[in-house]
């Protein structure tokens, strides 16, 4: 599943607020993103940037409320509003908002949100008392009864001078909240999904720790197309340096044994789990319960094994039925296909990912992957190196298959 952005149709509604610069740049990655931005200005916003901005970034002709008077203007609203995917106003006004909430109809952005039928995401942008009014409150509250999807404001420095919750959110929070909202109805629609990411990390003392070179980036993105295809994403993540995609449940893991523990939980009702976690496969046999000083001397840790993850879900699998399906990875640096098909067998698992480690642009830290998929009857398909992404999307292409 591509990125649901793709060839969508946004119109973007930028009302008079002092955000309406970070709108440009909202614009801007949404365009990356492959989504057809459709913008419209409200007078107000006007005041604070122009339509030439947006048109610079977008490509398309920027509308104002002078379009909604001249030529075909009379349908103008009709045709904007019905060919939207989406409608995302940000910065929105309280204004608008009120507008809105009482389908006052009286510039074009407004005219046109009621000639639409598509979901509409709202990102507030004002001062903290105007946003704590409770003729805002109620104007929300009717809003989102009605279906709309509010984001932020957050809290920081206001254009008043005073610090309280008002700021526009970030545009790339925005940008993320509205691939989750367009992924609504995909393929994976009502099915669970727990991906695991991320190395974990096993104590020696309350200061140091063994744990591996796994960055998480294949994880989330994992994470991020699941979400893509519409699914409920449970994100058992251990430690990652990459954001958490919007939409997916996140549980914090630092240990095997927490991820064990949080796995056993998350996959009773699971449709599919991946596991894509670096698992510790050996932790200190003692955790120290102080800092062990220098003087002290340290010859050896002794280790002990930790539990296999996906030895003891496919136990469980056995007994109860879930989770429904099992995909595994096999980090290797040397007879790549032997040993992840072996695993394979071990692991009970319905796909094994076999990740060659050693291979140029691939494995730990980096954002392309080199991976082979491996079937129980012995098939085999070689991916060309991509990008985790694009990875991730032929992964969930299976699940979608599958479920
Ligand atoms: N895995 C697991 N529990 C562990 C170790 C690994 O569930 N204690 C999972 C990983 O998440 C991955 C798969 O098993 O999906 C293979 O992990 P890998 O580290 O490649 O294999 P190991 O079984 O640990 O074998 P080795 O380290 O000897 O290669």
């Amino acid at each position: 599943m591509p990125n649901p952005l793709r060839g969508k149709n946004i119109l973007l509604g930028v009302t008079g607020s002092i955000a309406a610069y970070k709108a440009a740049d909202l614009a801007s990655k949404l365009h990356q993103e492959g989504a057809i931005v459709e913008v419209i200005l409200t007078t107000s916003a006007l005041q604070f940037i122009t339509p030439l901005t947006f048109q610079s970034v977008t490509g398309r002709k920027a509308y104002t409320d002078a379009d909604l008077w001249a030529g075909e203007g009379h349908v103008t609203h009709v045709g904007l509003g019905r060919a939207a995917d989406m409608i995302l106003i940000a910065p929105a006004s309280a204004n608008t908002i009120a507008k809105l909430a009482h389908g006052i109809s009286d510039n074009l952005l407004t005219v046109t949100v009621l000639a639409a039928t598509c979901p509409l995401l709202i990102a507030p942008a004002m001062d903290a008392g105007m946003y704590q009014h409770p003729a805002t409150s109620d104007n929300i509250a009717v809003l989102q009864k009605r279906g709309a999807y509010f984001i932020g404001p957050a809290a920081g420095h206001l254009a008043s001078g005073l610090v309280g919750v008002g700021r526009m959110s970030e545009p790339q929070e925005i940008c993320n909240q509205a691939r989750w909202t367009l992924s609504a109805g995909g393929p994976l629609m009502g099915k669970k999904i727990v991906v695991t990411a991320g190395g974990t990390q096993e104590p020696i003392d309350p200061v140091r720790i063994i744990t591996n070179r796994s960055s998480g980036k294949q994880g989330i993105a994992l994470a991020q197309a699941a979400l893509d295809a519409g699914a409920e994403v449970v994100l058992i993540s251990a430690a990652t340096q990459s954001p958490v995609p919007v939409g997916a449940r996140l549980t914090r893991v630092r240990t095997a044994a927490e991820m064990l523990q949080a796995v056993l939980d998350e996959t009773e009702t699971a449709d599919t789990l991946i596991m894509v976690a670096a698992v510790a496969d050996f932790r200190p046999s003692d955790t120290a319960g102080q800092k062990i000083k220098k003087e002290q001397g340290l010859k050896a840790i002794p280790l002990e094994p930790t539990a296999d993850i996906l030895k003891t879900v496919q136990e469980k699998r056995k007994r109860t039925g879930f989770p429904g399906k099992v995909v595994g990875f096999a980090a290797e640096s040397q007879n790549t296909l032997e040993n992840a098909a072996k695993k394979l067998a071990e692991k009970g698992v319905d796909l094994m990912i076999a990740n060659d480690i050693s291979a140029p642009n691939a494995g730990f830290e980096v954002d392309t992957n080199q991976v082979t998929f491996l079937y129980p009857d012995g098939s085999q398909k070689k991916l060309a190196n991509m990008p985790k992404s694009e990875v991730a999307e032929h992964i969930i292409a299976q699940v979608i298959a599958w479920l």
